[in-house]
C-alpha cells in the first residue's frame, strides 16, 4: 500500500516544517541584512505572491497528479525532462551540505548557552571561538573537529528522524513548529523593548525605492522565497504524492506561504531590533554595526539572549533547541526528496541503506564547510546555489507547466482538488511573470558578476562556486539517462 499523511493538517505542518527552518532564522535576517533591510522587504513580498505561492501551487499539484517524486513527475509528462527533477534534487542535496554545518553551529551554541560563553561581544566569539576563521577562502586551515562532530551528530539525528518513513514526520513535527513561535514571541518582546531597537527596526521597515531599481536585490528576494518554501528542491512535489486522492491544493499553499513568510518578517523584528541596540552601544549605523554574512545571526540572538532579564542560559538552550528542531525537518524533507527519487528509480535499494549513503555523502562534501575557512565557502556555494540553481529551476518549471505541456488539464486539475480556485492571475504568473521577471534577473545578475565579484571574494574561488552548480547538472543529466536505459 502506497504511504499516505493521517490526515490534512498532517500533510500541512509536514510541509510548514519543511517550510520554516534556518532559511527563516537564519537566512532571511542576513540577506535581507546584507540587502538593505528596507530595501528587501517590497521584493521579497512582490517574490511571495507572483513566484512563491503560484510554484507552490504548481508543485503540489505536480506531485499530486502524478504521485510520484520529482524526476518521474516531470517525466511522466516528458520522458527528456527528468533531469529537471534530478537537478531541484541535486540542489537541494547541495543546499543541506551546508544547512546541516549551520546546525552544527546551532549545536555548538546550545552548549555555549549554559555559561552564556560568547560574553559581551558576541561577534568576535563567533569567529574566533567558534569558527577559528581563517583569513580567505584558499587557507582552508584544517577541520575544525568540533564542527565536524556535531554535523555527524546532526546527521545522526537526521537519520533517525525518518527512520520509519514520512508516518512519523508528520508527529515529529507537531513539536518542531509550535514551539519556535512562542520562543521568537519571547525574543520579540525583548528585542524591541531594547534601547535602540528603534533605529533597527526603521531600518528593517522604511521602504527604499531607490533600492527597488537593483536587479539583485530582486534576484535575491526570489531565491529566498523560493528557498524559504523549499520550492525548487523537489521536497513539495515528493510530500504531495503522499497528499490523499481527496485533498485541497491551492489553500494549503496559501496557509503554507503565508505562515512561512509570516515567521521570518518575526525573525526579522527580533533580530533587527537586537542590531539596533548593537548600533546603539556602539555608536555606529544599523547598516555597518555587524558583518553582514552568513555569521549574522549568531551575533544578534546571543545579543537579546544577554539582555533577557532572567534565565538567560535556559531560554538561550531553548533558542539553540528551537533552531535544530526546525533544521531538522527542513533537511529532512529534502533526504526524503531525494530517497524518493531513487526510490522509483532503483526499486530494490532498501531505503534505509539509502539514507545512509546520502547522510554519508552529505557529510563528505560537508567536510569543507567544516573546515577554518569553511564560512567563505559556505557564502559562496549559498550564493551560487540559491541564484543558480534555485532560480534557474523556478524558471525551467514555470516553462514546463506553462508551455511544455496542457497548461489547460492541469490548472483543471488543481482546481477541482481546491476549495478556493487558482484563477487567471496563476496562469499569468507560471506564463508570463515568473518566467520574464526571473529570465531577466539571471542575465542581469550575471553580467553585473562578471564585473563586480560577490561580496569582493577571490575570481578563482567564485569559479569554483558556479562550477559546483555546473556539477550538480551534469550529474542530474547523468542520473536522468541512466533511468531512461532502465
Ligand atoms: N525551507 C527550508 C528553510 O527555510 C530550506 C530547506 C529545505 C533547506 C530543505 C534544506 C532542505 O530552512
Amino acid at each position: 500500500m502506497k504511504e499516505k499523511w493521517d490526515n490534512r493538517l498532517a500533510f500541512i505542518l509536514a510541509a510548514i516544517g519543511s517550510a520554516i527552518g534556518l532559511g527563516n532564522f537564519w537566512r532571511f535576517p542576513y540577506i535581507a541584512y546584507r540587502y538593505g533591510g528596507g530595501a528587501f522587504l517590497i521584493p521579497y513580498l512582490v517574490a511571495l505572491f507572483t513566484a512563491g505561492i503560484p510554484l507552490l501551487i504548481l508543485e503540489f499539484t505536480l506531485g499530486h497528479k502524478t504521485e510520484h517524486g520529482a524526476p518521474l513527475a516531470f517525466g511522466s509528462y516528458r520522458k527528456n525532462w527528468k533531469w529537471l527533477g534530478w537537478f531541484s534534487i541535486a540542489v537541494a542535496f547541495g543546499i543541506v551540505t551546508y544547512y546541516t554545518v549551520i546546525m552544527s553551529w546551532s549545536f555548538i551554541y546550545f552548549f555555549h548557552s549554559f555559561s552564556l560563553s560568547w560574553g559581551s561581544i558576541p561577534e568576535l566569539f563567533f569567529n574566533k571561538m567558534v569558527l577559528e576563521i581563517t583569513d580567505s577562502p584558499f587557507n582552508l586551515g584544517g577541520i575544525n573537529y568540533i564542527i565536524l562532530i556535531f554535523l555527524i551528530v546532526t546527521w545522526i539525528a537526521i537519520y533517525y528522524s525518518i527512520y520509519h518513513g514520512v508516518k512519523t514526520v508528520g508527529k515529529v513535527v507537531y513539536v518542531t513548529v509550535i514551539l519556535p513561535w512562542l520562543i521568537l514571541l519571547v525574543l520579540i518582546i525583548r528585542g524591541i523593548t531594547l534601547p535602540g531597537a528603534l533605529e533597527g527596526l526603521s531600518y528593517y521597515l522604511t521602504p527604499n525605492f531607490a533600492a527597488l531599481k537593483d536587479p539583485t536585490v530582486w534576484i535575491n528576494a526570489y531565491a529566498q522565497i523560493f528557498f524559504t518554501l523549499s520550492v525548487g528542491l523537489g521536497i513539495m512535489i515528493a510530500y504531495s504524492s503522499y497528499l490523499p486522492r481527496k485533498a485541497d491544493i491551492v489553500n494549503n499553499a496559501f496557509i503554507i506561504g503565508f505562515a512561512n513568510c509570516f515567521t521570518s518578517f518575526l525573525a526579522g523584528i527580533a533580530v533587527f531590533s537586537s542590531l539596533g541596540f548593537l548600533a546603539y552601544q556602539t555608536g555606529k549605523p544599523v547598516s555597518d554595526v555587524v558583518a553582514s554574512g552568513p555569521g549574522l545571526v549568531f551575533v544578534a540572538y546571543p545579543t537579546i539572549i544577554n539582555m533577557l532579564p532572567f534565565a538567560n542560559k535556559i531560554f538561550g538552550a531553548l533558542f539553540f533547541v528551537m533552531l535544530l528542531t526546525l533544521g531538522i525537518d527542513s533537511a529532512f524533507s529534502l533526504v526524503e526528496a531525494a530517497s524518493k527519487a531513487a526510490l522509483e528509480q532503483w526499486k530494490k535499494i532498501p531505503r534505509r541503506a539509502l539514507n545512509l549513503l546520502i547522510s554519508i555523502i552529505a557529510i563528505i562534501v560537508g567536510l569543507i564547510f567544516s573546515s577554518r575557512g569553511g564560512l567563505y565557502w559556505l557564502d559562496i556555494i549559498d550564493h551560487y546555489i540559491s541564484t543558480y540553481g534555485l532560480v534557474v529551476v523556478g524558471f525551467l518549471e514555470a516553462i514546463f507547466i506553462g508551455y511544455l505541456i496542457n497548461t489547460k488539464s492541469f490548472q483543471d486539475y488543481m482546481n477541482k482538488q481546491s476549495e478556493i480556485m487558482a484563477g487567471k492571475w496563476w496562469l499569468y504568473s507560471i506564463k508570463i511573470v515568473v518566467p520574464v521577471v526571473l529570465l531577466v534577473a539571471i542575465v542581469y545578475n550575471t553580467i553585473n558578476e562578471l564585473r563586480t565579484p560577490y561580496e569582493g571574494y577571490p575570481k578563482l574561488a567564485l569559479n569554483f562556486g558556479f562550477a559546483f552548480i555546473l556539477l550538480l547538472l551534469i550529474i542530474s543529466i547523468l542520473l536522468s539517462r541512466k533511468q531512461r536505459r532502465l
